[in-house]
């Protein structure tokens, strides 16, 4: 069996094609590509704008910086996300303030963060960046709820959710990042993700003054728009309104991006497959502490099972030559994270499902043969 690892981009004749086109076209960075791609996503993910950066990461800096976090506002977010969720913040000199996850979800959890706003004054914490870890929404409503009460701005850190929705009530469909529940969404594109452009981002909001300020913000603060000229000198002139920074997305990206997301539901569908093929054969076992399981609307970036052993299992799994993954090391336990005075301890809940998780492999190209290796080795690690 060859090498497995826990994702893997699916790159097609179709969608070289599309970069090759590109490279012989007359943009290579910003160009035409780029507002075919937004509109795309846009309309895919059902929000109003979307605004194509260069990675997630920077998706997240912008939201911050378009909300006018800085220095010593408080944010609060996850401790089982990527480190991204949280730097984003202290980008802007904020400070990054963690809440404990719900233990059934893996999510963030709206109680813990409750807990936390009502003990400050209303206004207090600037933003919540629930992340819809996994590929889960997170509790979209919950957190809507907490920002009016407590004067708060969201940002929804969507990477793991491209295509991933809730179902409030019959008939009324939320899409992760579709704007109905937050301000800002950020998607990436990072290879392991459900579209990849190498490296991508985009942001969505239906708020036409956000969407402005992420275009500028996205090229050096600089604007050529007649209508938003200070002063114009002639055809040439161009104006730096606010201190930005480089962050395009280049049209061939773009390009990649595009012909990939046609795709998209292809590989979410096969996804729900896999992922409802592990919930089944993980059921009853008894090494199994909690999975993932199989949940309407997850979009399955990873599949998760919580084990005993962990460690033993994942080098068990690499000697069989499947590369299994633990996400996330929680956030707050990095010494970086430490200066600022969290410990270990701090977040049991989030701390014991570190000790326990693993992700398996999840991507769109899995053959059943491929994953019936991995559960048949998993079985036979606890059998013997
Ligand atoms: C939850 C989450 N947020 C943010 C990011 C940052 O995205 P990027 O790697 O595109 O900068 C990632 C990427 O791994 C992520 O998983």
């Amino acid at each position: 069996m060859k090498p497995i690892p826990y994702g893997r981009q699916n790159i097609t004749e179709e969608d070289i094609k599309n970069v090759i086109e590109t490279l012989k076209s007359d943009f290579l960075t910003q160009g035409p590509k780029i507002k075919i791609f937004e509109e795309a996503f846009a309309q895919y993910i059902g929000s109003e704008y979307a605004v194509a950066v260069a990675n997630g990461t920077a998706a997240l800096h912008l939201c911050t910086l378009a909300l006018g976090i800085q220095k010593g506002d408080k944010v609060i977010t996850t401790p089982i996300t990527f480190a991204a969720s949280a730097n984003c913040v202290k980008y802007t000199g904020g400070e990054v303030v963690f809440a404990d996850i719900d233990p059934k979800t893996y999510l963030l959890d709206p109680v813990k963060v409750e807990n936390i706003l009502r003990a400050y004054p209303k206004g207090t914490f600037k933003a919540i960046i629930p992340v819809d870890f996994a590929g889960r929404s997170a509790d979209m409503f919950a957190f809507q709820k907490l920002a009016n009460k407590y004067g708060s701005k969201i940002i929804e850190d969507a990477c793991h959710a491209p295509g991933g929705f809730i179902k409030p009530t019959e008939g009324r469909k939320i899409n992760c990042g579709d704007g109905q529940l937050a301000e800002m969404a950020i998607f990436s594109f990072h290879p392991v993700k459900h579209i990849a452009c190498g490296e991508g981002g985009m942001i969505t909001t239906n708020d036409e003054s956000l969407y402005k300020k992420l275009l500028l913000l996205r090229t050096h603060g600089i604007t050529k728009d007649p209508d938003l000229l200070q002063n114009n000198h002639g055809a040439w002139y161009y104006e730096m309104q606010e201190l930005g920074y480089n962050y395009r997305l280049s049209d061939i990206q773009a390009a990649l991006g595009t012909s990939q997301l046609c795709r998209a539901e292809q590989g979410l569908k096969r996804r729900r497959t896999i992922a409802l093929r592990y919930a089944n054969a993980f059921e009853k076992k008894d090494y199994i502490l909690g999975q993932s399981g199989f949940v309407e609307g997850h979009a399955y970036h990873l599949y998760i099972i919580e084990v005993k052993d962990r460690e033993g299992l994942y080098q068990h799994l690499r000697k069989n030559n499947i590369f299994a993954q633990v996400h996330y090391v929680p956030v707050h336990t990095m010494p970086y994270y430490k200066q600022f005075g969290w410990e270990n301890g701090d977040f049991p809940l989030a701390e014991k499902f570190y000790e326990h998780c693993l992700s398996l492999p999840m991507f769109p190209t899995l053959t059943e043969q491929e994953q019936e290796f991995v559960i048949d080795c998993i079985n036979s690690y606890y059998d013997q």
